[in-house]
């Protein structure tokens, strides 16, 4: 038997699975650390740190394993997007990167705006300029650093720094290189008019491989820290989003990845690249070779009810806390919430944002508040939802669910009755590290194409129809609509 391992270098955590051939989940480990807010808005990583996470997780995996490294053939990559990793001509880190939950860029994204032009920008990248993509830290490291700028030689993403350590090549993902804001999307690869017009020097772009391409082999120093044996085939992989999405089974037309962690995230897979007109979905390339996505980001989804139970029910069991909300009307009696509590990506691009409780009156109690809640989250999922629906993606009828949050099955019938679709779970919960060892697993072969690895290995467990609750939430999705645009201006001034 040939086995592979998924590599997910996340923001709180590098993760090792190893996948049989057969798809079954040998073994996980992982091994965490903690990123750095050496100031407001900024958000940043040491990348030493992944680096030795990875040794950990993989010396980990083969120890709680009695799989022979020799029988390993493959290595796929996966880990948070958009972060900026800086190298110098020696391969030297530069500084900490800045990662995706950075917030500094503001002034850089104006700045893009005004050499590109906004419709421009989205006309090729997919997206209008965003603070969390990696061209505008470029641009802020520039303005800001130029010292340290003066001295880039390479310019990598998180997942391709432990590329970098395991293989001595420098490389990236389409998909990676998409959330970059550097790529023609259409084209699959780096846009040198963008390039050009942000002074950014090509030289220090990597070259960009589809997520089952060979990248690279372990050299024999990353063999002797890890274990494992020299030669073995890294794979390009690709960003969390798009590895979740292969291993859930997110890669034709018409299925949607639904992952309700501390953010939410609303994923669909497309044969053809789609853009919404005003930029408000992330349009990147898949993991899967030759197709694109559809994103909608939510900042604080299961974070919402976690925020909720931590200051309002603090030690109550999230099971127990749900328990009640279930006798409650669909609609909690006229009470919505707002889920925009770290701020919002989709479809309000506004760190200003802020979350909010809307029609309290006296005869509601705790477990209207917390329906209003798990209903505030589905509300804002659904604002993703109708912009696919809008950009041209009309047949949506199936989504397929995984984290944390859908354990909960109150959780998954509001979803179902307001999304209006039927929510899926399936078989593969290991996530983004799962969906790398798969693009690994085709890679070498053991499977034709991406489609058809997902649609051997992941499996339906359990399904959720959408109920008579789907006309009252009709009703009210509209007034939710209504209260972002109506408090904007108020967020701004209390963010003052
Ligand atoms: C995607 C995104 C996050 C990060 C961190 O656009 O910003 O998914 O990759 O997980």
């Amino acid at each position: 038997m040939n086995y592979f391992i998924g590599i997910d270098s996340s923001t709180t955590a590098t993760k090792a699975l190893l996948l049989a051939e057969s798809g079954e989940v040998v073994g996980v480990a992982s091994s965490t650390y903690d990123y750095e807010t050496p100031k407001p808005l900024w958000s940043e990583q040491r990348p030493e740190l992944w680096w030795t996470a990875t040794v950990d997780s993989i010396q980990q995996l083969l120890a709680e394993t009695a799989v022979s490294p020799q029988a390993i053939k493959g290595i796929g990559l996966t880990g948070q997007m958009h972060g900026l990793v800086l190298l110098d001509k020696d391969g030297e880190v530069l500084r900490p990167a800045l990662l995706w939950n950075d917030q500094r860029t503001g002034a850089e994204c104006d700045e893009m705006r005004a050499v590109i032009g906004k419709a421009k920008l989205i006309d090729i990248t997919g997206n209008d300029a965003l603070t969390g993509f990696t061209a505008p830290k470029i641009l802020w490291v520039k303005n800001n650093e130029p010292e340290i700028y003066g001295r880039i030689a390479h310019i990598l993403l998180p997942k391709d720094y432990v590329r970098y350590k395991l293989t001595g090549e420098m490389a990236m993902d389409k998909a990676g290189g998409a959330g970059t804001q550097l790529f023609d999307v259409r084209q699959r690869d780096w846009s040198q008019e963008l390039v050009t017009k942000l002074g950014i020097d090509p030289a220090w772009l990597p070259k960009t491989f589809e997520g089952t391409a060979v990248t690279g082999q372990l050299t024999q120093a990353a063999a002797e820290v890890t274990g494992l044996p020299v030669g073995i085939p890294v794979v390009g992989g690709g960003g969390d989003q798009a590895a979740n999405a292969v291993g859930t089974g997110a890669v034709v037309d018409g299925v949607v990845a639904l992952s309700l962690g501390t953010s939410g995230v609303v994923f669909a897979s497309s044969d053809v690249p789609i853009v919404e007109p005003d930029g408000r979905l992330h349009a990147f390339c898949h993991a899967a070779p030759g197709k694109w996505h559809l994103m909608g980001v939510m900042l604080s989804a299961a974070g919402s009810l976690r925020w909720y139970r931590d200051a309002l029910a603090p030690g109550v069991d999230f099971g127990d806390l749900l328990i009640p909300a279930a006798d409650v009307p669909a609609g909690s009696e006229g009470l919505l919430f707002l889920p925009y509590l770290t701020g919002e990506r989709t479809p309000h691009p506004d760190p200003l944002a802020r979350g909010g409780f809307i029609g309290l009156t006296v005869r509601h109690s705790q477990a209207h508040l917390t329906r209003a809640v798990l209903e505030g989250v589905a509300f804002g999922l659904r604002d993703s939802l109708e912009l696919m629906r809008g950009a041209g993606l009309a047949d949506i009828t199936q989504i397929r669910a995984s984290g944390g949050g859908l354990r909960s099955l109150l959780w998954r019938q509001i979803l179902a009755d307001v999304l209006q679709a039927e929510i899926v779970t399936v078989n593969t919960t290991e996530g983004a590290a799962y969906g790398a060892a798969v693009l690994a697993l085709v890679g070498a072969g053991g499977f034709d194409s991406v489609e058809s690895a997902c649609a051997s290995l992941v499996k339906v467990t359990g399904r959720t129809e959408p109920g008579m609750d789907t006309a009252v939430y009709n009703q009210l999705y509209p007034i939710y609509q209504q209260l972002y645009p109506a408090l904007k201006s108020s967020f701004a001034a209390l963010a003052q």
